[in-house]
């Protein structure tokens, strides 16, 4: 394929095959190796998602830029490939330096950007975390999820995709076992993304981070999916405080963390019910009763009638409560409920089902 994308794409796979090597042949490469078999990843997983490393500047210069002059790889295919920056004097420079590479890779399993993390925080340095390729014409952050390439192919089997935070939950997650994991890297889940994991599967699982980020973006994760794809289940797993999936298969192993998957699901009734607790006494009474407001709202939207007894007995069973004076509470919440606009965008979401399947 010799038209402009089809040159950045091959460029990019020879530039991750470079990075690899020097991650997994080369004395440059070691102190990235060393970083990543001591957070517990594998050769085996560093070979299957074709991870590599940038290495500083060294006598020589620039490794990538050497690599791709020794090539004769046109200028303005370097300039456009975000893969360097340009000084004033319109001088290319590598933009990755001491960098654990993470090849991002189209539908096809073509590399399309990179994301490079940074060995060690540098203490005064406030350089970020992870940094990634810029949006080019072959790389459009928004519509990318990370591994899909690989989970799209486990969905078949699974039926179902799971949805992670970071690049290392998905990699860990693989190599316990579970390769249906994606990453929208970052985690603010766009349209986008939702149209494309809706049309691979039907089901999907969300496993973010145990912290108080995690929480918050799981909550407008399901919010994301509802008002874009209400036809999608979605199942939730909290993972315990302050840990995230890559963590857990490291401190658990492999086998635990696919029966945590398996037997921690919530639903986002369930989810959205423990949600509404989070920083609250409930110990004290007016804000249990804020709470239970609150909750109740939560239940009046549940449409089936089965399903709202079973979170009102459940919310009667964990405050010792009569489950008679909820439902009374209930319906006289449900008239102000239905006035709020998210229900009204929720009915004509629900519109749009009926008259889609009949
Ligand atoms: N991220 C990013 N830039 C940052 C921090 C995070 O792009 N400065 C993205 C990365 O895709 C990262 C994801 O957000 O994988 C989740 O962030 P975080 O939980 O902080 O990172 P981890 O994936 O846990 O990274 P690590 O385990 O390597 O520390
Ligand atoms: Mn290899
Ligand atoms: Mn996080
Ligand atoms: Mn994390
Ligand atoms: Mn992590």
């Amino acid at each position: 394929d010799t038209s402009p994308r089809g040159q950045l794409v091959q460029l990019h796979d020879q530039v991750a095959k470079l990075y690899h090597h020097i991650l997994v042949n080369t004395e440059a490469g070691r102190p990235a190796m060393q970083y990543l078999l001591h957070r517990g990843m594998s050769r085996a997983l560093i070979d299957q998602f074709n991870l590599g490393f940038a290495p500083e500047n060294n006598a020589d210069g620039e490794i990538l830029l050497q690599y791709t002059q020794n090539q004769d790889i046109d200028y303005q295919l370097l300039r456009k490939s975000g893969l360097f920056t340009e000084d004033r004097n319109g001088d290319l420079h590598d933009r990755f330096h001491g960098r654990v590479m993470y090849p991002i890779m189209n539908e096809n399993g073509h590399v399309v950007a990179f994301s490079g993390r940074i060995l060690a925080p540098k203490g005064n340095d406030n350089e970020p975390k992870y940094m990634n390729s810029p949006e080019t014409e072959i790389f459009n952050k928004s519509r990318t999820l990370f591994n899909l390439n690989v989970a799209k192919k486990a969905a078949r089997q699974t039926e179902s995709l799971t949805l992670f935070e970071g690049f290392m939950d998905v990699i860990s997650a693989y190599g316990a076992g579970v390769e249906n994991g994606i990453a929208s890297m970052g985690t603010n889940l766009t349209e986008d993304q939702i149209r494309t994991i809706q049309r691979i599967t039907t089901h999907v699982n969300i496993c973010y981070d145990g912290d108080d980020p995690g929480q918050n973006a799981i909550y407008r994760a399901i919010q994301m999916f509802e008002n874009n794809a209400p036809r999608l289940s979605l199942q939730i797993i909290q993972l315990p405080a302050g840990i995230d999936p890559d963590e857990y298969v490291q401190k658990y192993g492999g086998i635990k963390f696919k029966d945590y998957l398996q037997n921690s699901q919530e639903n986002p009734v369930e989810f959205h019910l423990r949600y509404l607790q989070r920083g609250l006494n409930l110990k004290n009474q007016d804000e249990l009763l804020g709470y239970l407001n609150a909750a109740l709202r939560v239940i009046g939207q549940v449409s089936e009638p089965v399903a709202r007894d079973l979170y009102l007995q459940k919310l009667a069973d964990e405050f010792s409560l009569d489950k008679e004076s909820l439902k009374r509470q209930l319906d006289e919440i449900i008239p102000h409920v239905q006035r709020t606009s998210a229900t009204s965008k929720r009915k004509s979401v629900q519109q749009r089902v009926t008259s889609n399947s009949s």
